[in-house]
């Protein structure tokens, strides 16, 4: 009790005299600072990082009640989790004084047939104010599986921290973030400041499989709680390197599959081999088309749209923090195509990328069959940027394969499909939310953000970009070794509480701007 209390005092010491600093500095310094709005943001700004870090175990104990909660959205059995951890969220966020609404998102059909009711989507929002600008952050609480006998380290429910890092499924991706976002807003309230913004959310439990319903809830709503919003956040990706970022674009997705269909039963090589058109033959020479071994697409016009490199652009990659050296063990290979680390940043996120991915139907066990499989389906995509048009870029796909393979002779019949996953997303840098980010970061790090893009397809950011027409910004706070979706998933505490303070810095710039 009396360490407690003794440490308490300390705290509390120490707290004052640097708000006393801080006063007299900017007493000291106002004639003469060339930054007026960086120096009001340390005075404004300070006590909510104090209080900040003096409840960071209260945070931590918080985010470890959510990760206590099995909220595995890919598995239907689970859904009454996603319900009690979206319900949790909602209690938390009436206790703050907001208002939620639970909003019902309708029923997902399973594979199986049945019917389900989807969990709802929380859409909250704190007191309004018409002179305020009006932010919407968007994050989710259902999570990817975990279990133990995967290679966990730890039970993956139960949050654990080592050397500085909590583990744990949800930690990073996204309950890590969803309650970095409220707790940023708590450090207003309990330090009596005004939020100077407007705060609304959106939060899911579907994420994980597709945001079932979400983009319909968008539309119907666009008129109604997206009216007013004016600029859209998501947490819900990572650094790219040991620097924080703020991330601008995504790549889109499509996905193709190619079926060859020939004789009517699988064949054996030694008595039909050198007399049929084999279809698995004809599948390579197909799939052999799309690509070189330097990665290029070789589908006539795909990529005429990919916009040129400008010079301030290539600026933006000089600056990343990026160890070529470090990625090759990452991913155990003695080089990559590039050989500069711009250049193999900008192939993963600025370039369109078309990747082989299996042939169903090919024999694929050990041993040595000596078969000719009757029927060969081969599955590749390709990441999209922006300007490419998926539709267009379809129709091209389809052509070609269907030009190469009129040149096999061959009495196989060829069916190519597609289906469109999502569509790239880029967003202006110009942007007050961007300006405001690249503040809140130096304030709270101390250094620029990293100007990244994902060469992943996050469909959330352009959606909303899409149906709302607002400006969207993706805001990381989790590390680039956080393993999302992977076994030992984790934030670091330092992550959590600095992308705390990170979220509550970043409400105050976006206000300056507006
Ligand atoms: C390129 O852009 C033009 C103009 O927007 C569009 O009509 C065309 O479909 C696009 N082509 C591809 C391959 O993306
Ligand atoms: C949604 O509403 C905004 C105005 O808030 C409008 O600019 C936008 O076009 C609307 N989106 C659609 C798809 O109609
Ligand atoms: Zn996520």
């Amino acid at each position: 009790m009396s360490f407690f209390y003794l440490s308490n005092r300390i705290i509390f010491c120490f707290s004052t005299m640097t708000k006393l600093i801080v006063v007299t500095f900017l007493l000291f310094h106002t004639s003469t600072s060339s930054s007026p709005s960086s120096l009001g943001s340390a005075a404004m700004l300070e006590p909510l990082f104090q209080y900040i870090d003096d409840h960071q175990n209260q945070f931590i104990q918080r985010l470890k009640e959510w990760v206590a909660v099995n909220s595995d959205s890919g598995d239907p059995t689970k859904w009454g989790e996603v319900e009690r951890m979206l319900k949790m969220t909602a209690d938390m966020i009436e206790k703050m004084g907001g208002t939620v609404e639970l909003a019902d998102v309708g029923t997902h059909q399973l594979p199986s047939g049945e019917t389900m009711q989807l969990p709802p989507v929380i859409l909250a929002e704190f007191a309004r104010d018409p002179k305020k600008a009006t932010l919407c952050i968007y994050g989710h609480v259902d999570v990817q599986p975990a279990k133990m006998e995967d290679g966990w380290v730890t039970d993956p429910f139960i949050l654990t921290e080592i050397k500085g890092n909590m583990f744990g499924r949800g930690a990073t991706d996204n309950k890590g973030p969803v309650l970095a976002w409220l707790h940023a807003i708590e450090s207003y309230q309990a330090t009596q400041k005004e939020i100077p913004v407007n705060i609304k959310l959106i939060i899911e439990g579907m994420e994980e499989m597709g945001s079932f319903g979400l983009l319909e809830l968008t539309r119907k709503r666009n008129d109604s709680f997206f009216a007013d919003v004016n600029f859209i956040v998501i947490s819900d990706n990572v650094w790219a390197t040991l620097n924080p970022a703020l991330t601008y674009g995504t790549r889109g997705s499509s996905y193709f599959s190619v079926e060859v269909d020939g004789p009517k039963l699988d064949l054996h090589s030694g008595v039909y081999g050198g007399s049929i058109h084999e279809p698995m033959t004809d599948l390579i020479t197909l799939l052999g088309s799309l690509v070189n071994h330097k990665g290029k697409i070789l589908v006539t016009g795909v990529t005429d749209n990919v916009t040129v490199l400008t010079e301030d652009e290539r600026k933006t990659y000089d600056k990343i923090n990026f160890d070529l050296e470090e990625m090759k063990n990452v991913v155990g290979v003695k080089k990559f195509i590039q050989d500069t680390k711009e250049d193999v940043l900008m192939a993963r996120w600025r370039y369109p990328s078309l990747s082989i991915h299996g042939i169903q139907g090919a024999f694929s066990d050990p041993g040595t069959k000596t078969v000719i499989p009757r029927k060969v389906t081969g599955k590749f995509s390709i990441r999209q940027v922006p300007n490419m048009d998926p539709t267009d870029v379809e129709r091209k796909v389809k052509e070609h394969l269907g030009q190469v393979f009129s040149t096999l002779n061959s009495p196989n019949r060829l069916k190519v499909t597609a289906t469109v996953g999502a569509k790239p997303w880029m967003a202006n840098l110009g942007d007050p939310q961007y300006v405001a980010g690249k503040r809140a970061v130096k304030n709270v790090f101390g250094v620029e953000p990293e100007l990244i893009r994902e060469g992943s397809t996050i469909p959330i950011a352009q959606n909303f970009q899409e149906e709302t027409g607002k400006s969207v910004m993706m805001l990381p706070i989790g590390g680039h070794d956080d393993g999302e979706h992977s076994q030992n998933e984790k934030i670091s505490r330092n992550n959590y509480i600095k992308g705390t303070k990170l979220f509550a810095a970043y409400f105050y710039e976006l206000s300056l701007l507006h």
